[in-house]
């Protein structure tokens, strides 16, 4: 009768504490999240998330953030779309921490000086472009907020390789721009057209990615700026241009057409599940991605453009690495609303 009593209140303890924890983990001194058997196999393929100096609390709300993403792909894939989606790095990381992956400042955009808007050529743009084959590999910017570095230097490799038939084929330092470009803001955002300024002031030269290896992405921190034993390569900068073309997609075509591969500024919702998902396909936004150039939050590189099963897209390169989208590159939905503001400001060199 006592061990039965006993087995009662064990059960009734059992059963209460569940039912809370659930609900507010955090309110419980000495809780202890279990992670369920699908998310502790993600979080084992993502070593890098750190798990273990996760707070009880912040395994709670991730693993009910991944849950949420698994219910949210599931249903996605039960009706026609014209893309794909899939568990991603992103599938568990919470809204607030999502600026952390992406690193545009648009404020630095009026403190430096403007640049004149150069017409691009007349010549009229093909109906298809896609710069990729000359592109180097995709690279990750991690957990800092350094897209403005990757893309100037995924666009700058872009355009060598592709004006040099690709001799030239330097793997360059992000890591050198984050910790030492002081015209940008390190792990904590910046504008690429000042990357550019910068590289040319500092003589064009930049170390290779060998001799000033990327850090920040799993510090989340920009180191002291090196200056010994690094391997400077000399890059061509004689013209560096800022197109402002405020939501026009014809000219946005012919300064791809006419200047190579450009970075571009966009706009990526941070409560997107659909895009942080993304994996194949036309990305027909559904995030009520506004038109609206003072809104841009991530810097990625315009490769291309082209239209696919009646639907048109651009093409760009993201630094998210290789298993977010489609081996890192994303179509995204092209048309007059400029939605989620593929094309407000460019920049770009002339060769
Ligand atoms: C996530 O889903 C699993 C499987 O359905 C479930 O056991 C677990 O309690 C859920 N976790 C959270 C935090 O909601
Ligand atoms: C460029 O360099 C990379 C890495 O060093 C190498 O894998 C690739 O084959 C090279 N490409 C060409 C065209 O030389
Ligand atoms: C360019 O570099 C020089 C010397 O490194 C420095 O004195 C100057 O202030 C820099 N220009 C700008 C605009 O910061
Ligand atoms: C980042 O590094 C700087 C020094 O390099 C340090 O002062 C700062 O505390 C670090 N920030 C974080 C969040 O670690
Ligand atoms: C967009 O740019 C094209 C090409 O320069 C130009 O012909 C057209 O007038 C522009 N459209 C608008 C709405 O400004
Ligand atoms: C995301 O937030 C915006 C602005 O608050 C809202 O209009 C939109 O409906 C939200 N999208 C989703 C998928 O929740
Ligand atoms: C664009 O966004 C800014 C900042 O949120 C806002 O002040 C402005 O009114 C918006 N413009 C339009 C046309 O909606």
């Amino acid at each position: 009768m006592k061990c039965l009593t006993f087995s009662f209140l064990i059960i009734l303890i059992v059963f209460i504490a569940t039912t809370f924890a659930e609900k507010e983990p955090h309110r419980h001194k000495g809780y202890k999240h279990v992670f369920h058997d699908e998310y502790r196999k993600y979080l084992d393929a993502h070593p890098s998330k750190n798990h273990h100096e996760w707070s009880e609390e912040r395994k709670f709300r991730r693993e009910q953030r991944f849950n949420q993403t698994l219910e949210w792909i599931k249903n996605h894939k039960k009706n026609h779309h014209p893309y794909d989606v899939g568990v991603t790095r992103f599938a568990d990381v919470l809204e607030e921490d999502l600026p952390k992956y992406h690193g545009l400042d648009e404020s630095q955009n009026r403190h430096q000086r403007a640049l004149p808007v150069i017409n691009p050529l007349t010549s009229p743009p093909p109906a298809s472009l896609d710069y990729t084959s000359w592109a180097p590999p995709i690279t990750d910017q991690g957990k800092c907020g350094s897209c403005w570095a990757f893309s100037t230097i995924g666009m700058l490799s872009t355009v060598y390789r592709y004006t040099s038939n690709k001799v030239w084929n330097y793997s360059l330092s992000e890591q050198y721009l984050v910790d030492c470009d002081a015209f940008d803001n390190g792990c904590n955002g910046g504008w690429p057209k000042n990357t550019l300024l910068w590289l040319k002031n500092q003589s064009s030269l930049i170390p290779d990615s060998a001799s000033y290896p990327y850090t920040s992405g799993t510090t989340a921190n920009r180191t002291a700026c090196k200056v010994t034993g690094l391997n400077k390569i000399p890059l061509k900068l004689t013209n560096i241009y800022q197109w402002n073309v405020n939501g026009n997609e014809t000219l946005t075509k012919q300064i791809l057409y006419s200047y190579g591969p450009v970075v571009t500024t966009m706009s990526v919702p941070l409560n997107c599940t659909a895009f942080y998902s993304y994996k194949s396909g036309v990305y027909v936004d559904n995030c009520n991605c506004v038109s609206n150039c003072t809104l841009v939050n991530h810097g990625v590189v315009l490769m291309g453009y082209g239209t696919e099963n009646g639907l048109n897209y651009w093409l760009f390169r993201n630094s998210w690495g290789t298993t977010w989208g489609n081996n890192g590159y994303m179509k995204i939905a092209r048309s007059s609303l400029n939605k989620c503001n593929m094309a407000c400001f460019l920049m770009g060199i002339e060769q």
